[in-house]
């Protein structure tokens, strides 16, 4: 990242020299104040990097609600007026009752598939929030699926969708087999595959002796409905992330995040966050991405049409094709639910949805006096220098609301190297095969209380805590990891703690 480069003398080792002094500056200037060479340090101005609880306490400014009970992401942003609010309601509506297979008597809610993943978005984020691992070895995914591709890239330097199967694999289908599960009648739609993981688990020891279990993830596919996938086949798994506080996140102005970006690490920090390119089919032109895992769609109407399209199988204007390939001819021979705009979505009904994500908002942080000495350790680590703590928002054209906030999502929205225990080894437009977008870290711990306590974190829902979310990162994060491996087992402790309450 690019910061402010602060030569002071240290007595830190190595891994956390430079980079981390920006983080120790604030601590030296408290302390120096004692000693009084507080000009000398030239601390008199200097900002604290970390917002006052009172700020934090409302992560996405006034777009944030507090915690409901029972804890869910999809209560709209306060500032809604009373004309506005049906319309989210609307939105939601689209975004969580389930599509169905056409054709049925309502042509506004079907077209379902013929091939899919769920039914609905708010099926895979749940109550707006993320999805959840199945745990057991054989059961089939249901908030998460595997995107495919091979080779080579497609016309827009995109990934190159596997010949056969697409880019990514639809484990359900219209028909009725599928919905029982059981095997497919003669001349009916068959899933493409059965997908499940299977858990491989490691020790881990730190340095102190402690013991912890990682786990990461095997993909398994078995009946797939059309052959087997080409040899050079490139999978990369993926659970749903949260999809709350997207507005705010669409509303961070480009230059705000180009400024965050070091491609080349010229600050030598090791942290060389960047931007990716991809394909806008709305301008028909590159831009810079920001949504998706490795932030390969460049703003909301895009990723939600994708959506729609790839994991429910609904067309509309932005990706009118269905969800079959050439190779698929009883796909592509179902009956369709378009409409009198030649699709399964009209406009309209994707604008309404594209504002429901828009104005979900986050709910409050649960900071308070406690996680003081964790937030401490956050910096001290230099979590920040991806984990970008806060951002100044720019006004969206038609929700001018969402504009000037003071915003804590924990995130650049930058590509990072995470070294090799996460790569999935599948490159999308810009991004490597090793690196992912920074995730948010905002609401995280609420996250329990929607998916009975437990956690799927990391691209690959592998995680079950900060703890081993932490202890996967490596590439541009290892010293990060590296400083947190080292600590004392009651600062591991206060830093999962107060990223929990973020
Ligand atoms: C089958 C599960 C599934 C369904 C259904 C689904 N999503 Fe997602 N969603 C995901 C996954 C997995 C990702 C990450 C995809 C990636 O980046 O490759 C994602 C990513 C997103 C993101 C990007 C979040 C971010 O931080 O950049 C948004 C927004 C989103 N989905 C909205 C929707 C909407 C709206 C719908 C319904 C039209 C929907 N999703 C349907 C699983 C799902
Ligand atoms: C070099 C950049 C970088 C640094 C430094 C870094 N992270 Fe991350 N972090 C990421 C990226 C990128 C991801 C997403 C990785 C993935 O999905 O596989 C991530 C994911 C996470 C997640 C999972 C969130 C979720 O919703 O799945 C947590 C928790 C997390 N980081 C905490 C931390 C903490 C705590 C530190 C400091 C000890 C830290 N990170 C340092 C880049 C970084």
């Amino acid at each position: 990242m690019k910061k402010r480069q602060v030569v002071i003398l240290s007595r830190q080792p190595k891994a956390v020299t430079d980079r981390m002094l920006s983080n120790f500056k604030p601590a030296l200037c408290r302390l120096s104040a004692f000693i009084l060479i507080a000009f000398s340090l030239g601390c008199t101005h200097e900002p604290e990097p970390w917002g006052t609880l009172a700020q934090e306490h409302k992560p996405a400014g006034e777009a944030t609600v507090a915690v409901p009970r029972p804890v869910r992401f999809d209560l709209p942003v306060p500032q809604l007026s009373d004309t506005q609010k049906p319309l989210f309601y609307a939105g939601r509506a689209l975004a969580q009752q389930p599509w169905v297979k056409a054709p049925t008597a309502t042509t506004q809610r079907d077209g379902l598939g013929p091939l899919f993943n769920a039914r609905s978005c708010l099926a895979c984020h749940l109550n707006g929030g993320r999805g959840e691992m199945p745990d057991k070895a054989g059961e089939s995914l249901f908030t998460a699926f595997v995107r495919i591709s091979v080779s080579g890239l497609d016309e827009h330097e995109g990934a190159n969708p596997e010949p056969v199967y697409g880019t990514q694999i639809q484990n359900q289908s219209v028909s009725l087999s599928s919905q029982l599960g059981i095997p497919p009648q003669p001349g009916e739609l068959q899933a493409e595959a059965h997908v499940s993981v299977r858990w491989l688990e490691e020790k881990f020891r730190y340095p102190d002796g402690h013991e912890t279990v990682l786990r990461k993830p095997e993909i398994v596919i078995r009946d797939l409905s059309n052959g087997p996938l080409q040899s050079d086949t490139m999978m990369s798994l993926r659970n749903a992330p949260g999809m709350y506080g997207m507005g705010l996140l669409a509303a961070i102005p480009e230059q705000s995040l180009d400024a965050l970006a070091d491609p080349q690490d010229k600050n030598s920090d090791g942290i060389s966050g960047r931007r990716n390119q991809v394909w806008d089919p709305v301008s028909q032109s590159i831009r810079a991405g920001r949504f998706g895992l490795k932030a390969n769609r460049p703003d909301l109407p895009v990723i939600v049409a994708a959506a729609f399209a790839h994991d429910i199988g609904i067309t509309n204007a932005l990706f009118p094709h269905q969800p079959c390939t050439q190779a698929q001819p009883l796909c592509l021979k179902q009956p369709d639910g378009n409409d009198e705009e030649g699709t399964e979505l009209s406009n309209n009904l994707l604008n309404m949805t594209v504002n429901f994500v828009r104005d979900s908002a986050v709910p409050a942080s649960r900071l308070g006096e406690q996680h003081i000495a964790g937030r401490q350790v956050f910096y001290d680590a230099g979590c920040q220098q991806c984990h970008q703590p806060s951002f100044v928002t720019a006004g969206l054209p038609g929700a001018e609301y969402l504009g000037q906030q003071t915003i804590w999502p924990y995130t650049d929205l930058l590509l990072h190297d995470m070294g090799p225990g996460l790569a999935d080894g599948r490159p999308d437009f810009l991004a490597t095969g090793s690196e992912w977008r920074t995730a948010p870290l905002w609401g995280l711990g609420l996250q329990r209380k929607v998916t009975g306590g437990r956690l799927s974190l990391l691209h690959d829902g592998r995680a079950r805590s900060v703890e081993e979310a932490v202890l996967w990162h490596g590439g541009e994060a290892a010293a990060a990891r590296n400083y947190f491996i080292q600590l004392p087992m009651v600062q591991r402790r206060e830093l999962e703690i107060f990223v929990e309450a973020l």
